[in-house]
């Protein structure tokens, strides 16, 4: 690649069959690796004309300014992108992108197993078998419940929400939603009820999130929420950390004001509490909600020509709007 070709930096890494070898057969390509430094980062994004972020990855006023008046796209590897200031970026007319609709699938699919997991005590069970405490079926052992027949309660019925949704149906679960607008197409369809947050709180066994964080949203399970839901009930987050008030969480686990979590998001990933790591209720995934080869790979194809249509003067597949 001459000199004259325009500069991408990928802050990480991507796929490279699916997403690095787009960008590197057009342009200048710097990529990464697995590990983030940011000082590095801020070098490394001088005259570049694209960024690829992804969850790990703040793209902030510092990033911009260090980028500077070259820049015209910072493509996001994720579907959420509350790790970047879309104002920031609107004002210095960058445009943002994500991945939506790509690995909706994969996320649902590890929101449902994670619901399993958690209802049927999985990690508990295979814990005690690897520690060779088990002693053969018993008529009450390590009861769990079944999500058939439960009231399952979705917060946020956007497009995960709503694979949820649609994925449970197989289950005969009972489905209440909240969400910031009302869905009533898909009321109808998928015959999920509408309730108020607050009210919805109080009737679910189990309760999933998929919202964006945002300084709406941020904290939205908090010690007021924990303490309206039912002391049998399961919360589930495969959206991000920071909608939970862990400490909290980990306080209604702890006391058994509330009878499990299974969480694949942390507020300070990928720093987990000891006192989370402590609860046997509790089930842990590594954010791994799009983490399949076919969805990491369409994630970075998308990232990819969302880069290729901005630097060809194009509307973007998938812009984020501020
Ligand atoms: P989406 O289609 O935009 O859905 C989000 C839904 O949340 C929308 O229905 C939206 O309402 C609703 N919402 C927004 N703000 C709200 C508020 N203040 N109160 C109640 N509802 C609100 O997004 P998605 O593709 O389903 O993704 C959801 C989130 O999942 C992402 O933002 C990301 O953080 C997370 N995620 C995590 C993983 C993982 O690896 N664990 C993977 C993918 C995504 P409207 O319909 O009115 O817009
Ligand atoms: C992953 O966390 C995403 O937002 O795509």
């Amino acid at each position: 690649m001459n000199g004259s070709s325009p500069k991408v930096v990928v802050a990480r890494s991507l796929p490279e069959e699916a997403g690095l070898s787009l960008l590197r057969a057009r342009y200048e390509l710097d990529v990464g690796g697995a590990e983030l430094d940011r000082e590095l980062l801020l070098e490394r994004v001088r005259g570049a004309q694209a960024i690829v972020a992804d969850p790990t990855v703040t793209i902030d006023r510092a990033v911009l300014e260090a980028a500077g008046s070259s820049l015209r796209v910072v493509a996001n590897f994720a579907v959420g992108y509350d790790n970047i200031d879309v104002g920031a970026c609107a004002a210095a007319d960058v445009t943002v992108t994500n991945t939506p609709d790509v690995l909706t699938n994969a996320t649902a699919e590890l929101t449902v197993g994670l619901m399993l997991a958690a209802a049927r005590r999985l990690i508990e069970g295979d814990s005690l078998v690897r520690r060779g405490e088990w002693r053969g079926w018993e008529p009450s052992h390590h009861l769990g419940v079944e999500l058939g027949g439960s009231t399952i309660g979705i917060v946020g019925l956007g497009r995960i929400g709503e694979r949820v949704a649609e994925l449970l149906r197989g289950f005969s679960a009972r489905l209440l939603y909240a969400s910031r607008t009302r869905k009533p197409e898909v009321e109808e369809r998928l015959g999920v009820e509408h309730r108020e947050f607050g009210e919805l709180l109080g009737e679910v066994d189990l309760l999933t999130l998929h919202l964006p964080l945002s300084a709406e949203t941020e904290h939205l399970i908090d010690a007021e929420s924990l303490a309206r839901m039912k002391p049998s009930a399961i919360v589930v987050n495969t959206a991000r950390g920071g909608l939970i008030d862990t400490a909290a969480l980990i306080a209604a686990l702890h006391s058994g004001r509330l009878a499990g979590a299974a969480l694949d998001v942390y507020e300070t990933e990928p720093d987990v509490p000891a006192a989370l790591k402590e609860l046997p209720n509790v089930v842990l995934a590594p954010h791994i909600g799009s983490a399949t080869g076919s969805t990491r790979a369409a994630m970075a194809k998308l990232a990819a020509e969302n880069v290729i249509a901005v630097l060809s003067g194009v509307e973007p597949l998938t812009p984020v709007t501020a």
